[in-house]
């Protein structure tokens, strides 16, 4: 098959997918190697059948609604890849609003301790890490099938990110910090996207979302569990004027603020996405 009856072959099995122009192009980059420049320049180039076979393959799965991200393998978070595949939740284009006020905040060319809750494939704790070389970067990871995602995205981005599996609603973790009897390690900022849908969300989600872990998903009810018990325990981590800071769901930043006002948070914050929702809240333990 050359490069433009393939090309002819994705758009007919992925004619009902809403960006099946940019999937087609992704599957054939990055399943046959074809660029989109190349197959401008070489429409009659001739592809092995193996390469045929992976993207008509990749097609009909996304076609089904399967991730484009997991049948790639992998997908970009400010500018790094991501290894991604079932277990681990897709990073999201929302979750650079929570890195860039993260960075904001806490300014460049300076050290500072981060910890990430809940780091998933750890793409908020390898983007910290580059970008604040200076820095102390810790990762907490339940999930024993999004754990070895995290390693890997650690070490093939290059990171200098300190990993521990634990459960972050379990206190008994925080012992993991300790360094005397009276101190914690240095921790000037606490960052987490945690799990934050609710019970009614959890129903109605988009059919590519079912393929991605409930454990990632899943906030309780109300969907506030996370943050409840994260604002409550870990604060004890955060030094004087220390950051918490949360990626939200787009209705929940009043409970959030309060969650964080309750727990003796102040100077409290909001952040949109790109898009203009509030996405972001957070709060200083002074
Ligand atoms: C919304 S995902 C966020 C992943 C990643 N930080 C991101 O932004 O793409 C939440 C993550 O929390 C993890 N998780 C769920 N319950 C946890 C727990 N009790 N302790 C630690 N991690 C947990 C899930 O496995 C998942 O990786």
């Amino acid at each position: 098959m050359t490069v433009n009856e393939l090309s002819a072959r994705l758009d007919s099995i992925l004619r009902e997918v809403p960006d099946k122009d940019f999937d087609k192009m992704c599957l054939m980059e990055d399943l046959c190697g074809v660029t989109r420049e190349q197959m401008a320049i070489y429409p009659d180039k001739k592809l092995s059948e193996a390469a045929v076979n992976a993207a008509v393959k990749g097609a009909r799965r996304r076609a089904a609604g399967y991730p484009l991200q997991y049948i790639l393998g992998k997908w970009e978070f400010y500018g790094r890849s991501f290894k991604v595949g079932e277990g681990v939740l897709i990073p999201r284009p929302d979750t650079e609003a929570l890195v860039d006020e993260t960075i904001a905040r806490l300014g460049r060319n300076k050290p500072h301790g981060i910890l990430d809750l809940c780091s998933g494939s750890g793409c908020i704790a390898v983007t910290l890490a580059k970008e604040l070389p200076e820095s102390s970067v810790y990762a907490v990871e339940l999930s024993p099938e999004a754990f070895p995602y995290l390693a890997e995205n650690v070490r093939a981005n290059g990171a200098e990110v300190k990993l521990l599996k634990g459960d972050v609603m379990n206190g008994a973790l925080l012992e993991n910090f300790r360094i005397s009897e009276e101190e914690y390690l240095d921790i000037d900022c606490i960052v987490s996207n945690p799990p934050y849908l609710t019970d009614r969300e959890m129903e109605e989600l988009q059919q590519e979302v079912t393929f991605e872990p409930e454990t990632a998903l899943y906030g309780g009810t109300d969907g506030l569990k996370f943050y409840r018990v994260i604002a409550c325990l870990w604060k004890e981590l955060l030094k004087k004027d220390g950051l918490m800071i949360f990626e939200i769901g787009t209705e929940q930043a009043e409970d959030v603020k309060k969650i964080l006002t309750d727990n003796g948070f102040t100077d409290i914050f909001t952040a949109n996405d790109a898009t203009g929702g509030i996405r972001v809240a957070g709060g200083y333990l002074r």
